[in-house]
């Protein structure tokens, strides 16, 4: 591919928690790829980290994302407002001439996710969701090594999600508190994308079920559920389960495939994957982490990859279909029955 890099001035829209983790990233890891110098965010007084201030002393702050749309300057907008408004941003951005990165969920229901996809396939543009998930060092390594055929032809995969009580507890009574989302597509979505992803396929039917056990308001109803199970079978033919809680003593998540030569398990959360053959001998591969900084370096690395795309000329939506199979699992175990997610996936990217 050839490619000459720009220095980008990036904007960010929703410049809360995440908003301000992806400028610190762009601040310290990617100073040559570009600055973030502008933001939207409709928060009153809003109140910047201390190297945003301090390194981005000249940030035009628009309290409206339409006005910053409007900023000449930005080539770059990252979408970090909640989902509900992520469709709407995204596609005035690009309207705008602006390359868009928007962050998961990227849309809060199927009917957003078609309108999307069929946004972004049917007009020139860069766009793609931020998904980092696959970015972090272990889950490159197993695509490295599904890919490569480690464990001859994958039968069966399952992930497990267990935030942790203390994390649970904070971000469902604080950040989920009041509607704002659902923790099972704020979380799941990261799962059950980065599990087609490194089997190659989408979902083709989806039993799941949902539920809350533990976190909410005194007084007052679950604004989210806290757990959930799916299972089901890739449209591939590997069969799958992954699940989600909120209620053990820390934060992990762990990935195992099993397939005709043996099985590869990891915790996503390490830098290691262990490889155990059908015959019984034991590989541990190291998968380091070569970048540092923000989840496990997989924000830089996925900025990075992110702005050379943006600078490839190639101007066109990078996996298009993630908008929709990004989302399609977790929601399907929100419905509480079996959803032919396939047929829908098909019927929008008329893949046979
Ligand atoms: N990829 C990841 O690892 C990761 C991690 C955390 C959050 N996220 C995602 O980032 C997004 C934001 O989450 P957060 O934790 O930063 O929430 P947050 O509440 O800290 O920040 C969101 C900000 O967006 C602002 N906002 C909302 N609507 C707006 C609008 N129309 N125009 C301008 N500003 C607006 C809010 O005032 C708020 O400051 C969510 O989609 C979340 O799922 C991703």
């Amino acid at each position: 591919m050839k490619m000459e890099r720009t220095y980008h001035k990036i904007g960010i829209a929703g410049f809360g928690v995440r908003g301000q983790q992806l400028a610190s990233a762009i601040i310290h890891q990617l100073p040559e790829f570009g600055k973030v110098v502008a933001c939207a965010e409709i928060r009153k007084n809003p109140v910047f980290s201390d190297d945003i201030s301090t390194r981005c002393p000249d940030l035009r702050v628009y309290d409206d994302y339409k006005k910053f749309l409007k900023d000449r300057e930005i080539d770059t907008v990252l979408v970090t407002t909640y989902e509900t408004t992520h469709r709407q941003i995204t596609e005035d951005a690009i309207r705008a001439g602006k390359a868009v990165l928007c962050d998961k969920p990227v849309v809060p229901s199927l009917e957003e996710a078609e309108e999307l996809y069929r946004f972004v396939t049917s007009r020139p543009c860069f766009f793609q969701v931020g998904l980092n998930l696959p970015s972090f060092p272990v889950p490159l390594k197993l695509k490295e090594l599904l890919d490569a055929g480690k464990i001859g032809r994958v039968i069966a995969a399952r992930g497990t999600c267990d935030v942790g009580a203390g994390f649970g507890r904070d971000i469902i009574l604080n950040k989920f508190g009041g509607k704002r989302g659902h923790f099972i597509t704020a979380k799941l979505t990261h799962d059950t994308d980065l599990m087609q992803h490194l089997l190659g396929t989408y979902a083709e039917e989806v039993w799941g079920k949902t539920a809350n056990f533990l976190w909410r308001r005194n007084g007052e109803k679950p604004d989210t559920d806290d757990t959930g199970v799916m299972a089901g079978v890739m449209c591939s033919g590997v069969l799958f389960s992954e699940w989600l809680t909120s209620c053990g003593a820390k934060y992990e998540r762990s990935f195992h495939f099993f397939g005709t030569k043996g099985e590869l398990s990891a915790n996503l959360h390490s830098e290691t994957v262990t490889f155990l053959s059908s015959t019984g001998e034991q590989e541990t591969i190291p998968a380091p982490n070569r970048h540092g900084g923000s989840h496990f370096g997989a924000d830089k690395a996925m900025l990075t990859d992110f702005l050379d795309y943006a600078d490839s000329g190639v101007k066109q939506a990078r996996w298009p279909g993630r908008i929709l199979s990004s989302v399609m699992v977790a929601m399907a175990a929100l419905e509480g029955k079996t959803v032919k997610t396939g047929e829908w996936y098909r019927r929008i990217t008329g893949e046979k």
